[in-house]
């Protein structure tokens, strides 16, 4: 009987017949981990990458990826893990000079330049590999599937046959899949259910770091951040982003405020900037980019009525840095924060980030993920996250600062004209 590759693209067990068991009777393998060789690599993965596993790492083209997974390699074979790098978007060359770039190549790092599975399942079947990196699952194809490399029928068989190839001898897979912004294109999101990790690689909002974290990890949390610096020598870790990061933002200035906001299951720290002037003629300006302009509308009039904010001689102009468009109305209170503090002349308190949203009575209101957004800025290095009264979370619990009303906030978290912190 031949065996057909089932319709999901999952992995088909071959072997002892299966039998209905008492689940006590499972035995638990302890598994065995290993270095990346990035140490911020293996904490995303929940303590270095487990054997035979399969894990994806998708991020937006030019993010990093390849420079990631190439880093790693080097770092792998040079621990005298070997490692076979299949790629399938570079040259020999072109591979050749980003390693380079990063130092010398050791030894034990076989590059194979193919986009055809054949030839790649084929040199796996050497048994020399312990490693194997396929950059990216968008080039490659099988012949077994007629359809353009990229498709989702050939990124799903692809990944199939990998899977297929990688588990006798039990080498652990790194999947480079591209995303783009838009998300939902067909590329990794129809391997997720297939692999045991799915890693991205992003961009902070801050445009200063390269952010790795964990989407699904069937061996370790994912809650995790990893962060990196990319410069001209390839990424180099930062292990202790906090202090770092606040330390960059230079003077406080009055009309900023950082906004912990969920983009889905997603946390982002967005700063929030501010601006207003007195309206020299006709009707005040109120502009906004980035944020709705009937929700900026809706919380000037609460920073009008409800803390006494004099806003109506005065022109407002709101922007989401970073090119982000916030809807999650757990940007509110920062939006408060950033146009009172620019109106008063008074800068928001160092080192705070605010998740919360203002309800037409002047109240703070919780929002949901407030655990993820926490860690979040915890991990970020904040200091303090203001928000509403309501159920604590062990993320952030002792940096979790919470306030009932937007005046509260206000009270609390400006500075007074001197700049002196008044808490
Ligand atoms: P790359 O790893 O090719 O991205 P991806 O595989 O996700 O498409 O790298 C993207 C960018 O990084 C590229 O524009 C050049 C830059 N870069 C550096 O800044 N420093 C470096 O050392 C390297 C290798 C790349
Ligand atoms: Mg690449």
């Amino acid at each position: 009987m031949v065996e057909e590759p089932s319709p999901s693209g999952k992995r088909v067990e071959a072997g002892p017949p299966v039998r209905a068991m008492n689940l006590r009777e499972v035995k638990i393998s302890p598994g065995v981990r290993f270095s990346t060789g990035l140490g911020e690599f293996d904490r995303v993965l929940g303590g270095g990458a487990f054997k035979g596993s399969m894990i994806l790492v998708g991020g937006e083209p030019g993010i990093g990826k390849s420079t990631l997974m190439l880093q790693s390699a080097m770092n792998m074979a040079s621990a005298g893990i070997s490692v076979l790098y299949a790629a399938g978007e570079e040259s020999p060359e072109q591979v050749a000079h980003r390693a380079r770039r990063i130092g010398d190549p050791p030894d034990g790092l076989v590059l194979l330049p193919a986009t055809e599975m054949e030839r790649i399942t084929g040199e796996l079947s050497t048994g020399a590999y312990q490693v194997l990196v396929v950059d990216s699952i968008q080039t490659m194809h099988s012949s077994s599937v007629t359809s353009a490399p990229g498709s989702v029928s050939q990124v799903r068989q692809s990944a199939a046959e990998l899977s297929a190839a990688s588990r006798p001898g039990g080498v652990t897979v790194f999947v480079i899949g591209h995303v783009t912004k838009e998300g939902a294109i067909a590329g990794p999101k129809v391997l997720e259910h297939l692999v045991d990790a799915v890693i991205s690689f992003e961009g902070d909002s801050f445009h200063q770091y390269r952010l790795l974290r964990a989407s699904k990890n069937r061996f370790g949390s994912t809650s995790e951040l990893g962060v990196f610096e990319m410069d001209s020598s390839g990424l180099s870790e930062v292990p202790d982003a906090s202090g770092y990061f606040l330390g960059n933002q230079g003077e406080p200035v009055p009309g900023s405020a950082v906004a912990a906001v969920m983009e889905g299951t997603r946390p982002f720290l967005v700063e929030i900037q501010a601006l207003t002037s007195a309206t020299s003629y006709g009707f005040p300006q109120r502009r906004a980019t980035g944020i709705e302009p009937g929700r900026l509308a809706m919380l000037l009039a609460v920073l009008e009525r409800r803390c006494g904010l004099e806003l109506g001689n005065q022109d407002v102009y709101v922007n989401a840095t970073g090119g982000f468009t916030v809807s999650d109305p757990g940007a509110d209170l920062a939006v408060c924060m950033a146009v009172a503090s620019s109106r008063l002349g008074r800068p928001v308190v160092p080192g705070t980030a605010f998740s919360g949203e203002v309800g037409l009575a002047g109240e703070i209101r919780p929002v949901p993920g407030m655990e993820r957004r926490s860690s979040e800025a915890v991990n970020l290095g904040f200091t303090r996250i203001a928000r509403a009264r309501g159920k604590r979370n062990s993320a952030g619990g002792e940096i979790e600062d919470e306030f009932a009303t937007l005046s509260a906030a206000m009270a609390g978290l400006l500075a007074d004209k001197g700049g002196k912190w008044l808490s």
